[in-house]
Protein backbone atom coordinates (compact mmCIF):
# COMPACT_ATOMS: atom_id res chain seq x y z
CA UNK A 1 0.00 0.00 0.00
CA UNK A 2 1.16 3.16 -0.63
CA UNK A 3 -0.72 7.01 0.65
CA UNK A 4 -0.06 10.67 -0.42
CA UNK A 5 0.36 12.41 2.70
CA UNK A 6 -0.92 16.04 2.16
CA UNK A 7 2.74 17.38 4.49
CA UNK A 8 2.78 20.78 6.47
CA UNK A 9 5.94 19.71 8.73
CA UNK A 10 3.91 20.53 11.40
CA UNK A 11 3.22 18.33 14.49
CA UNK A 12 0.27 16.70 13.27
CA UNK A 13 1.04 15.53 10.18
CA UNK A 14 4.73 14.80 11.18
CA UNK A 15 3.01 12.04 13.61
CA UNK A 16 0.61 11.01 10.59
CA UNK A 17 3.91 10.14 8.50
CA UNK A 18 5.46 8.04 11.18
CA UNK A 19 1.90 6.42 12.29
CA UNK A 20 0.67 5.35 8.91
CA UNK A 21 3.92 3.50 8.31
CA UNK A 22 4.02 1.88 11.61
CA UNK A 23 0.14 1.42 11.58
CA UNK A 24 -1.32 1.74 8.36
CA UNK A 25 1.36 -0.32 7.16
CA UNK A 26 2.07 1.56 3.70
CA UNK A 27 4.78 3.53 2.08
CA UNK A 28 4.14 7.64 2.41
CA UNK A 29 4.72 10.03 -0.25
CA UNK A 30 4.74 13.46 1.17
CA UNK A 31 3.10 16.85 -0.54
CA UNK A 32 3.51 20.49 0.65
CA UNK A 33 1.75 22.86 -1.26
CA UNK A 34 2.83 26.47 -1.10
CA UNK A 35 -0.39 28.47 -1.40
CA UNK A 36 1.73 31.78 -0.46
CA UNK A 37 2.32 30.93 3.09
CA UNK A 38 5.07 33.33 4.26
CA UNK A 39 8.07 32.53 6.33
CA UNK A 40 8.18 28.52 5.24
CA UNK A 41 11.18 26.76 4.42
CA UNK A 42 10.19 24.05 1.74
CA UNK A 43 13.91 22.24 2.17
CA UNK A 44 13.47 21.86 5.90
CA UNK A 45 9.96 20.50 5.52
CA UNK A 46 11.50 18.04 2.61
CA UNK A 47 14.11 17.14 5.05
CA UNK A 48 12.39 16.05 8.38
CA UNK A 49 9.68 14.37 5.58
CA UNK A 50 12.61 12.26 4.66
CA UNK A 51 13.98 11.65 8.15
CA UNK A 52 10.45 10.80 9.62
CA UNK A 53 10.69 8.13 6.28
CA UNK A 54 8.72 9.35 3.51
CA UNK A 55 9.62 7.45 0.29
CA UNK A 56 9.72 10.48 -1.49
CA UNK A 57 8.71 14.70 -0.97
CA UNK A 58 7.13 16.74 -3.05
CA UNK A 59 6.59 20.59 -3.05
CA UNK A 60 4.01 22.25 -5.25
CA UNK A 61 4.42 26.00 -5.94
CA UNK A 62 1.08 26.61 -6.47
CA UNK A 63 0.86 30.27 -5.69
CA UNK A 64 -0.46 31.75 -8.98
CA UNK A 65 -3.33 28.86 -9.80
CA UNK A 66 -4.15 29.97 -6.53
CA UNK A 67 -4.31 33.77 -7.32
CA UNK A 68 -5.66 33.40 -10.80
CA UNK A 69 -8.51 30.54 -10.59
CA UNK A 70 -9.28 30.45 -7.27
CA UNK A 71 -8.55 34.56 -5.45
CA UNK A 72 -9.81 36.07 -8.35
CA UNK A 73 -13.22 34.65 -8.55
CA UNK A 74 -13.34 35.38 -4.66
CA UNK A 75 -12.68 39.16 -5.64
CA UNK A 76 -15.24 39.11 -8.00
CA UNK A 77 -17.56 37.91 -5.91
CA UNK A 78 -16.32 40.29 -2.75
CA UNK A 79 -16.47 36.74 -0.89
CA UNK A 80 -17.19 37.43 2.93
CA UNK A 81 -18.29 34.67 4.86
CA UNK A 82 -20.39 35.80 8.24
CA UNK A 83 -19.35 39.40 7.36
CA UNK A 84 -15.72 38.87 8.18
CA UNK A 85 -14.05 36.15 6.80
CA UNK A 86 -12.63 36.25 3.54
CA UNK A 87 -12.35 32.53 2.80
CA UNK A 88 -8.44 32.23 2.35
CA UNK A 89 -8.70 28.54 3.84
CA UNK A 90 -11.58 27.37 1.88
CA UNK A 91 -10.73 28.72 -1.41
CA UNK A 92 -7.10 26.89 -0.57
CA UNK A 93 -8.67 23.15 0.38
CA UNK A 94 -9.96 22.93 -3.12
CA UNK A 95 -6.76 23.46 -4.57
CA UNK A 96 -4.93 21.14 -2.23
CA UNK A 97 -7.28 18.11 -2.41
CA UNK A 98 -6.74 18.50 -6.41
CA UNK A 99 -3.03 18.29 -6.52
CA UNK A 100 -3.28 15.68 -4.00
CA UNK A 101 -5.14 13.84 -6.55
CA UNK A 102 -2.94 14.38 -8.73
CA UNK A 103 -0.03 13.64 -7.20
CA UNK A 104 -1.57 10.39 -5.92
CA UNK A 105 -2.38 9.31 -9.34
CA UNK A 106 1.11 10.24 -10.81
CA UNK A 107 3.06 8.40 -7.70
CA UNK A 108 0.95 5.37 -7.76
CA UNK A 109 -0.91 5.83 -4.32
CA UNK A 110 -4.07 4.44 -3.73
CA UNK A 111 -4.97 6.42 -0.81
CA UNK A 112 -4.68 10.36 0.27
CA UNK A 113 -4.08 10.63 4.03
CA UNK A 114 -5.01 14.64 5.52
CA UNK A 115 -4.45 16.23 9.07
CA UNK A 116 -8.08 17.59 9.28
CA UNK A 117 -9.97 16.79 12.45
CA UNK A 118 -13.55 15.59 12.76
CA UNK A 119 -14.77 18.74 14.02
CA UNK A 120 -13.76 21.10 11.33
CA UNK A 121 -14.63 22.72 7.40
CA UNK A 122 -11.46 21.13 6.14
CA UNK A 123 -12.48 17.70 6.20
CA UNK A 124 -15.46 18.07 4.50
CA UNK A 125 -13.71 20.37 1.76
CA UNK A 126 -10.64 18.05 1.08
CA UNK A 127 -13.00 15.27 0.86
CA UNK A 128 -15.56 16.14 -0.84
CA UNK A 129 -12.96 17.12 -3.79
CA UNK A 130 -10.94 13.88 -3.27
CA UNK A 131 -14.54 12.26 -4.04
CA UNK A 132 -15.85 14.23 -7.26
CA UNK A 133 -11.92 14.29 -8.44
CA UNK A 134 -10.38 11.23 -7.23
CA UNK A 135 -13.54 8.64 -6.90
CA UNK A 136 -11.43 5.74 -6.89
CA UNK A 137 -8.59 7.07 -4.17
CA UNK A 138 -9.19 6.08 -0.76
CA UNK A 139 -9.17 8.71 2.59
CA UNK A 140 -7.82 8.45 5.83
CA UNK A 141 -8.22 11.05 8.05
CA UNK A 142 -5.74 9.59 11.57
CA UNK A 143 -6.00 12.45 13.64
CA UNK A 144 -10.44 11.69 13.48
CA UNK A 145 -9.66 7.94 14.50
CA UNK A 146 -6.84 7.86 16.10
CA UNK A 147 -7.92 9.16 20.10
CA UNK A 148 -4.37 10.65 20.43
CA UNK A 149 -4.67 14.34 22.53
CA UNK A 150 -1.95 16.91 22.01
CA UNK A 151 0.04 15.42 25.25
CA UNK A 152 -0.02 12.63 23.59
CA UNK A 153 1.12 13.45 20.14
CA UNK A 154 4.05 15.26 21.49
CA UNK A 155 5.08 11.86 23.66
CA UNK A 156 4.39 10.09 20.20
CA UNK A 157 6.76 12.49 18.16
CA UNK A 158 9.64 12.19 21.30
CA UNK A 159 9.88 8.84 21.01
CA UNK A 160 10.06 8.89 17.42
CA UNK A 161 12.63 11.44 17.33
CA UNK A 162 10.57 13.49 15.66
CA UNK A 163 11.25 17.54 16.21
CA UNK A 164 8.58 19.51 17.87
CA UNK A 165 8.73 22.60 17.83
CA UNK A 166 8.84 25.04 21.10
CA UNK A 167 8.04 22.31 23.88
CA UNK A 168 5.03 21.37 25.17
CA UNK A 169 4.66 23.76 28.34
CA UNK A 170 2.50 26.23 26.04
CA UNK A 171 0.25 24.38 23.45
CA UNK A 172 0.70 26.22 20.27
CA UNK A 173 -2.18 28.24 18.31
CA UNK A 174 -3.54 26.60 15.54
CA UNK A 175 -2.79 28.37 12.29
CA UNK A 176 -3.34 27.88 8.64
CA UNK A 177 -2.24 30.69 6.24
CA UNK A 178 -2.10 31.61 2.36
CA UNK A 179 -1.45 34.85 0.69
CA UNK A 180 -5.07 35.46 1.58
CA UNK A 181 -4.98 36.11 5.16
CA UNK A 182 -4.25 33.93 8.22
CA UNK A 183 -6.39 31.88 10.77
CA UNK A 184 -5.52 31.17 14.54
CA UNK A 185 -7.70 29.01 16.48
CA UNK A 186 -7.81 27.04 20.05
CA UNK A 187 -6.17 28.25 23.37
CA UNK A 188 -7.97 31.59 25.06
CA UNK A 189 -9.30 31.83 21.73
CA UNK A 190 -12.32 29.81 22.63
CA UNK A 191 -13.41 31.68 25.77
CA UNK A 192 -15.19 33.89 24.14
CA UNK A 193 -14.71 36.45 27.09
CA UNK A 194 -10.96 36.98 27.03
CA UNK A 195 -9.95 39.62 24.52
CA UNK A 196 -7.15 38.94 22.08
CA UNK A 197 -3.72 38.83 23.41
CA UNK A 198 -0.74 40.05 21.98
CA UNK A 199 1.37 37.32 20.80
CA UNK A 200 -1.74 36.11 18.71
CA UNK A 201 -0.61 38.60 16.13
CA UNK A 202 1.76 37.69 13.93
CA UNK A 203 1.26 39.14 10.91
CA UNK A 204 -0.33 42.37 11.14
CA UNK A 205 1.04 45.16 13.31
CA UNK A 206 -1.51 45.81 16.18
CA UNK A 207 -3.38 49.24 15.17
CA UNK A 208 -2.22 51.02 18.36
CA UNK A 209 1.30 50.19 17.10
CA UNK A 210 0.84 51.17 13.91
CA UNK A 211 2.65 54.55 12.28
CA UNK A 212 0.78 57.99 13.31
CA UNK A 213 0.84 59.38 9.67
CA UNK A 214 -1.82 57.63 7.32
CA UNK A 215 -1.17 56.36 3.63
CA UNK A 216 -2.56 56.12 0.51
CA UNK A 217 -3.09 52.83 -1.51
CA UNK A 218 -4.34 53.41 -4.91
CA UNK A 219 -5.57 50.27 -6.78
CA UNK A 220 -6.32 49.97 -10.48
CA UNK A 221 -8.29 47.42 -11.32
CA UNK A 222 -9.90 45.80 -14.63
CA UNK A 223 -12.50 43.95 -15.54
CA UNK A 224 -12.69 43.51 -11.86
CA UNK A 225 -9.02 42.01 -10.80
CA UNK A 226 -6.81 44.48 -9.45
CA UNK A 227 -3.55 44.84 -11.76
CA UNK A 228 -1.49 48.02 -10.36
CA UNK A 229 -0.65 49.03 -7.09
CA UNK A 230 0.12 53.05 -6.40
CA UNK A 231 0.59 53.59 -10.47
CA UNK A 232 3.15 50.19 -11.25
CA UNK A 233 1.72 47.26 -12.80
CA UNK A 234 2.39 44.10 -11.40
CA UNK A 235 1.61 40.41 -11.36
CA UNK A 236 -1.66 38.86 -9.14
CA UNK A 237 0.75 36.64 -6.43
CA UNK A 238 2.81 39.90 -6.37
CA UNK A 239 0.35 42.47 -6.03
CA UNK A 240 -1.38 40.93 -3.40
CA UNK A 241 1.71 40.78 -1.33
CA UNK A 242 2.82 43.76 -2.13
CA UNK A 243 -0.64 45.08 -0.73
CA UNK A 244 -0.46 42.62 2.26
CA UNK A 245 2.85 44.21 3.67
CA UNK A 246 0.98 47.93 3.60
CA UNK A 247 -1.55 46.69 5.38
CA UNK A 248 0.05 44.61 7.95
CA UNK A 249 1.97 47.92 8.86
CA UNK A 250 -0.72 49.66 9.12
CA UNK A 251 -2.61 47.09 11.55
CA UNK A 252 -5.11 46.53 8.53
CA UNK A 253 -7.38 43.65 8.27
CA UNK A 254 -7.85 42.50 12.34
CA UNK A 255 -10.93 40.07 12.57
CA UNK A 256 -12.37 38.56 15.83
CA UNK A 257 -15.11 36.49 13.98
CA UNK A 258 -18.06 34.02 15.66
CA UNK A 259 -18.47 31.41 12.77
CA UNK A 260 -20.57 29.19 12.40
CA UNK A 261 -19.11 25.60 10.76
CA UNK A 262 -20.67 23.71 8.34
CA UNK A 263 -20.78 20.70 10.70
CA UNK A 264 -23.31 22.87 12.90
CA UNK A 265 -20.79 24.04 15.30
CA UNK A 266 -19.91 27.86 16.09
CA UNK A 267 -16.26 28.58 16.69
CA UNK A 268 -14.05 31.60 17.00
CA UNK A 269 -11.69 32.53 14.45
CA UNK A 270 -8.60 35.23 14.92
CA UNK A 271 -7.98 36.24 11.42
CA UNK A 272 -5.85 38.82 9.40
CA UNK A 273 -6.51 39.31 6.20
CA UNK A 274 -4.43 42.65 5.29
CA UNK A 275 -4.69 42.02 1.58
CA UNK A 276 -8.34 40.61 1.51
CA UNK A 277 -9.47 43.92 3.79
CA UNK A 278 -8.12 46.32 1.24
CA UNK A 279 -8.71 44.40 -2.10
CA UNK A 280 -12.42 43.65 -1.27
CA UNK A 281 -13.32 47.05 0.09
CA UNK A 282 -11.47 48.97 -3.40
CA UNK A 283 -13.22 46.05 -5.48
CA UNK A 284 -17.17 46.82 -3.83
CA UNK A 285 -16.41 50.23 -4.02
CA UNK A 286 -15.82 50.59 -7.93
CA UNK A 287 -18.46 47.84 -8.21
CA UNK A 288 -20.85 49.72 -6.60
CA UNK A 289 -19.63 52.84 -8.78
CA UNK A 290 -20.19 51.17 -12.31
CA UNK A 291 -23.14 49.20 -11.62
CA UNK A 292 -26.57 50.11 -11.78
CA UNK A 293 -28.89 50.00 -8.27
CA UNK A 294 -30.38 47.16 -9.52
CA UNK A 295 -27.33 45.25 -10.87
CA UNK A 296 -25.65 46.00 -7.53
CA UNK A 297 -29.36 44.87 -5.20
CA UNK A 298 -28.94 41.46 -7.24
CA UNK A 299 -25.12 41.12 -6.93
CA UNK A 300 -25.44 41.05 -3.07
CA UNK A 301 -27.24 37.59 -2.84
CA UNK A 302 -25.25 35.91 -5.51
CA UNK A 303 -22.30 37.11 -3.63
CA UNK A 304 -23.54 35.35 -0.49
CA UNK A 305 -24.51 31.99 -2.25
CA UNK A 306 -21.38 31.79 -4.03
CA UNK A 307 -19.57 32.48 -0.35
CA UNK A 308 -21.34 30.15 1.25
CA UNK A 309 -20.97 27.23 -1.56
CA UNK A 310 -16.81 27.69 -1.16
CA UNK A 311 -17.17 28.11 2.69
CA UNK A 312 -19.08 24.82 2.77
CA UNK A 313 -16.74 22.82 0.33
CA UNK A 314 -18.67 22.82 -2.52
CA UNK A 315 -16.34 23.88 -4.97
CA UNK A 316 -16.99 21.60 -7.80
CA UNK A 317 -20.45 22.15 -7.56
CA UNK A 318 -21.67 23.52 -11.05
CA UNK A 319 -23.70 26.65 -9.46
CA UNK A 320 -20.09 27.91 -8.33
CA UNK A 321 -19.47 28.02 -12.13
CA UNK A 322 -22.74 29.30 -12.82
CA UNK A 323 -22.44 31.86 -10.44
CA UNK A 324 -18.54 32.96 -11.53
CA UNK A 325 -19.90 33.06 -15.50
CA UNK A 326 -22.71 35.82 -13.91
CA UNK A 327 -19.65 37.47 -11.61
CA UNK A 328 -17.35 37.57 -15.01
CA UNK A 329 -20.14 39.24 -16.99
CA UNK A 330 -21.36 41.98 -14.35
CA UNK A 331 -17.00 42.74 -13.69
CA UNK A 332 -16.68 43.18 -17.65
CA UNK A 333 -17.00 46.80 -16.32
CA UNK A 334 -15.14 47.47 -12.84
CA UNK A 335 -12.51 48.93 -13.83
CA UNK A 336 -11.11 52.18 -12.71
CA UNK A 337 -9.39 52.87 -9.71
CA UNK A 338 -9.67 53.00 -5.91
CA UNK A 339 -7.54 55.64 -3.18
CA UNK A 340 -8.05 53.76 0.20
CA UNK A 341 -5.95 55.68 3.47
CA UNK A 342 -4.92 53.28 5.80
CA UNK A 343 -4.57 54.46 8.93
CA UNK A 344 -3.98 52.31 12.69
CA UNK A 345 -6.54 49.45 11.65
CA UNK A 346 -8.73 51.26 9.56
CA UNK A 347 -9.64 51.62 5.40
CA UNK A 348 -11.12 53.97 4.34
CA UNK A 349 -11.92 54.76 0.38
CA UNK A 350 -11.47 58.32 -0.12
CA UNK A 351 -10.92 58.71 -4.03
CA UNK A 352 -12.92 56.93 -6.85
CA UNK A 353 -11.99 57.14 -10.85
CA UNK A 354 -13.63 55.14 -13.86
CA UNK A 355 -14.79 55.39 -17.13
CA UNK A 356 -17.96 53.44 -16.77
CA UNK A 357 -19.29 55.10 -13.35
CA UNK A 358 -22.57 55.56 -13.31
CA UNK A 359 -22.43 58.60 -12.45
CA UNK A 360 -22.24 61.93 -13.50
CA UNK A 361 -21.56 65.11 -11.60
CA UNK A 362 -23.44 68.03 -12.91
CA UNK A 363 -26.72 65.87 -12.52
CA UNK A 364 -25.72 65.05 -8.85
CA UNK A 365 -24.82 68.59 -8.02
CA UNK A 366 -26.26 70.94 -5.57
CA UNK A 367 -25.47 73.64 -8.24
CA UNK A 368 -28.07 74.59 -11.13
CA UNK A 369 -28.00 71.55 -13.41
CA UNK A 370 -29.48 72.51 -16.45
CA UNK A 371 -32.25 70.33 -18.60
CA UNK A 372 -30.72 66.69 -17.71
CA UNK A 373 -32.70 66.28 -14.75
CA UNK A 374 -36.14 68.06 -14.32
CA UNK A 375 -37.44 68.71 -11.14
CA UNK A 376 -40.52 69.27 -11.75
CA UNK A 377 -41.03 65.77 -12.57
CA UNK A 378 -40.41 65.17 -8.95
CA UNK A 379 -43.83 65.91 -7.42
CA UNK A 380 -45.46 63.24 -9.79
CA UNK A 381 -42.65 60.92 -9.01
CA UNK A 382 -43.14 60.85 -5.35
CA UNK A 383 -47.15 60.48 -5.69
CA UNK A 384 -46.90 56.88 -7.88
CA UNK A 385 -43.70 55.92 -5.44
CA UNK A 386 -45.61 56.11 -2.84
CA UNK A 387 -48.90 54.58 -4.19
CA UNK A 388 -49.25 51.22 -2.62
CA UNK A 389 -47.72 52.38 0.57
CA UNK A 390 -50.09 55.13 0.97
CA UNK A 391 -53.22 52.91 0.39
CA UNK A 392 -51.87 49.85 2.41
CA UNK A 393 -51.62 52.70 4.89
CA UNK A 394 -55.00 54.16 4.95
CA UNK A 395 -56.63 50.29 5.00
CA UNK A 396 -54.82 49.67 8.01
CA UNK A 397 -55.80 52.70 10.01
CA UNK A 398 -59.43 52.41 9.58
CA UNK A 399 -59.20 48.67 10.42
CA UNK A 400 -57.82 49.45 13.40
CA UNK A 401 -60.29 52.34 14.11
CA UNK A 402 -63.40 50.08 13.30
N1 LIG B 1 -12.58 28.84 10.10
C1 LIG B 1 -11.83 28.93 8.89
C2 LIG B 1 -12.45 28.03 7.85
O1 LIG B 1 -13.28 27.23 8.15
C3 LIG B 1 -10.35 28.65 9.10
C4 LIG B 1 -9.98 27.21 9.23
C5 LIG B 1 -8.55 27.06 9.56
N2 LIG B 1 -8.09 25.72 9.29
C6 LIG B 1 -7.09 25.13 9.94
N3 LIG B 1 -6.80 23.92 9.57
N4 LIG B 1 -6.45 25.69 10.91
O2 LIG B 1 -12.09 28.11 6.69
C1 LIG C 1 -9.71 21.28 11.68
O1 LIG C 1 -10.57 21.03 12.53
O2 LIG C 1 -9.08 20.38 11.08
C2 LIG C 1 -9.34 22.71 11.37
C3 LIG C 1 -10.48 23.65 11.44
C4 LIG C 1 -11.49 23.47 10.35
O3 LIG C 1 -11.33 22.58 9.51
O4 LIG C 1 -12.50 24.21 10.32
Amino acid sequence: RRVLLLYSGGLDTSVMLKWIQDEYRAEVVCLTVNLGQPGEDYDVIKDKARRIGAIDTHVVDAREVFAHEFIKPAIKANALYGGGYPLFTALGRPLIAKLAVEYARRTGCDTIAHGCTGKGNDQVRIEATVATLGPELKVIAPVRSWQMGREEEIAYAREHGIFVKGGAEVTPYSIDDNLWGRSSEGRWIEDLTHAPEDDVFQLVTRPEEAPDTPEIVDLEFEGGVPVALNGSRMGLVELLEAVAEIGCRHGVGIVDHIEDRIVGLKVRDIYEVPAAAIVLRAHQELEHLVGTIHQNQFKTGLDQQWGYLVYAGLWWEPLRHDIDAYQDRVNEQVTGRIGLKLYKGSVRVVTRESPNAVYDATLASFAESGGLFSQTASPGFIELWSLQSRMAYQLRERASRA
